[in-house]
């Protein structure tokens, strides 16, 4: 009972007030909280002084690293200028203006309008929302199920939550709601059949979308959500041709697709969306996260020509469209925002992520020929390392996320961030987009000497 025994400290006080997210509250009794005071570059430091470099970027988000001046002035400048306003009733203010200018012109395809949210989650059930208005507006109002996928992450809110296929994620709340539902996830080697090749599983992904739509009637199946590469699921980039081929069945059925760019936007994957890395054609984009370095809550959603068509003209009969939130468009989270884009532009962290990505997969595909190491996949600056308890067979532990857990934390006692995903065993992977080549030799001395410690406990519980 670390925490009862500190009598008046910070950890016992936040163990008597504060329920944290994503926490066993019982073991958080017993345990406390780990208390971080500052960041510099790709390193946190705790209450304790002791420095963890970050292997996670915060929650894969803080992309340009902790204390970027540029953007702490940014906030300062806005906060003394206006600290708020609101843009409900055609109210506005410059630096959202000027966001979803930039936003606009990075788009991947062409896209008309942007929404301000102050999360992922917000923008995902925003998102679902103006899919839901669109066909509400066009005199479709039965075509309004959100296909989702098993191990996705969208987020937490009553829709955003029930899009996410992870049973955390459910159990407890009674999701998913109604009209979202789930087809398979596509991740070949550990879902692949006897002798499938990729391009059959491809095939048998597809086929499975496409028995799932005519089952519950296309004509009520208004849209298809995914990551272009699944993030808090087990960072499962998707199979060769899987997009082209879900894109297909989509357009046979006048499907909506929404690309949740929350993890993978603004660079993570080489390109400014992974919608650009795998042939995406999102008709809304949802974002969070990097759009402001993690450094302010701040999410977007960006719509295409046709769903902003239907709302512009269905104002003759619902005179005011009724969403929005206190925050959206928050001037001093905007300025953030708009700062951390000038600076991916002006640094020109595309080629950065390339250059670094690439020897950070590279340095990390060495862990494929340790012991517990089943897989290693990722793409630009993002990576999961899947333990297994039979390296042939990849064959799982019996109890998943035990040995993950005890890697996890093996590597923070060593001084590094790593995620175990939910779920299973895998060690989630994503450091700032600043990430230096020293520095990720550093994050894998680190994450082989924990791999090491977790041998034993592997041992024990296969
Ligand atoms: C792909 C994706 N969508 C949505 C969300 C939800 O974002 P937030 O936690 O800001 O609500 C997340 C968060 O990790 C995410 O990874």
């Amino acid at each position: 009972m670390r925490a009862a025994t500190l009598g008046n400290s910070l950890e016992s006080r936040d163990v008597a007030s504060v329920l944290h997210p994503f926490t066993n509250a019982a073991a958080h009794e017993g345990s406390g909280p780990e208390i971080i005071t500052s960041g510099k570059g790709v390193y946190i430091t705790d209450v304790a002084g002791k420095q963890y470099l970050d292997g996670m970027a915060g929650l894969w988000a803080v992309a340009l690293g902790y204390s970027n001046e540029r953007l702490v002035e940014a906030a300062i400048r806005q906060l003394n200028k206006l600290p708020y306003y609101h843009t409900f009733a055609s109210r506005s203010n410059q630096p959202s203006i000027e966001l979803a200018e930039r936003l606009i012109a990075l788009a991947p395809v062409q896209m008309s309008k942007v929404f301000f949210t102050s999360s992922g989650s917000e923008a995902v059930d925003t998102a679902f929302k103006i899919v839901w208005y669109y066909n509400n507006a066009i005199g479709r109002p039965e075509k309004r199920k959100i296909i989702s996928r098993k191990r996705a992450y969208h987020g937490v809110n009553v829709a955003s939550g029930s899009a996410t296929g992870l049973h955390v994620v459910h159990a407890g709340f009674g999701l998913p709601v109604q009209d979202i539902i789930h087809t398979e996830c596509p991740h070949y080697r550990m879902n692949r059949l006897d002798d499938e090749s990729e391009d059959q599983f491809v095939e048998r992904m597809a086929d499975s979308l496409e028995r799932l739509i005519v089952e519950e009637d296309p004509a009520t199946i208004a849209a298809f959500i995914a990551e272009p590469v699944m993030g808090a699921g087990g960072v499962i980039p998707p199979p060769e041709g899987y997009f082209d081929r879900v894109q297909e069945v989509l357009e046979r059925y006048d499907i909506l697709l929404i690309a949740d760019e929350v993890i993978c936007g603004f660079g993570r994957t080489g390109n400014m969306f992974g919608s650009e890395t795998y042939g995406l054609k999102p008709d809304l984009m949802t974002m969070a996260k990097a759009l402001s370095s993690g450094y302010q809550p701040i999410g977007a959603v960006m719509i295409s020509d046709r769903l902003y068509r239907a709302i512009r003209d269905h104002s003759a009969e619902v005179p005011v469209f009724g969403h929005g939130y206190t925050y959206s468009g928050h001037p001093v989270c905007a300025a953030v925002a708009l700062e951390a884009q000038k600076i991916y532009e002006e640094t020109d962290i595309l080629s950065h992520v390339r250059t670094v990505g690439a020897y950070f997969q590279e340095r990390l595909w060495n862990f494929a020929d340790h012991q517990l190491v089943g897989e290693v996949r990722g793409v630009g600056l993002i990576a999961a390392i899947e333990l297994v308890k039979d390296k042939a067979s990849l064959e799982r532990f019996q109890t998943p996320g035990v040995v993950g857990g005890f890697a996890a934390k093996a590597a923070y006692e060593r001084g590094l961030v790593v995620r175990p995903l939910p779920g299973g065993d895998s060690l989630g992977l994503c450091p700032p987009l600043v990430v230096t080549k020293g520095e990720v030799d550093r994050l894998v001395a680190l994450l082989g000497s924990a791999l090491d410690d977790t041998l034993e406990v592997a041992r024990r519980h296969a």
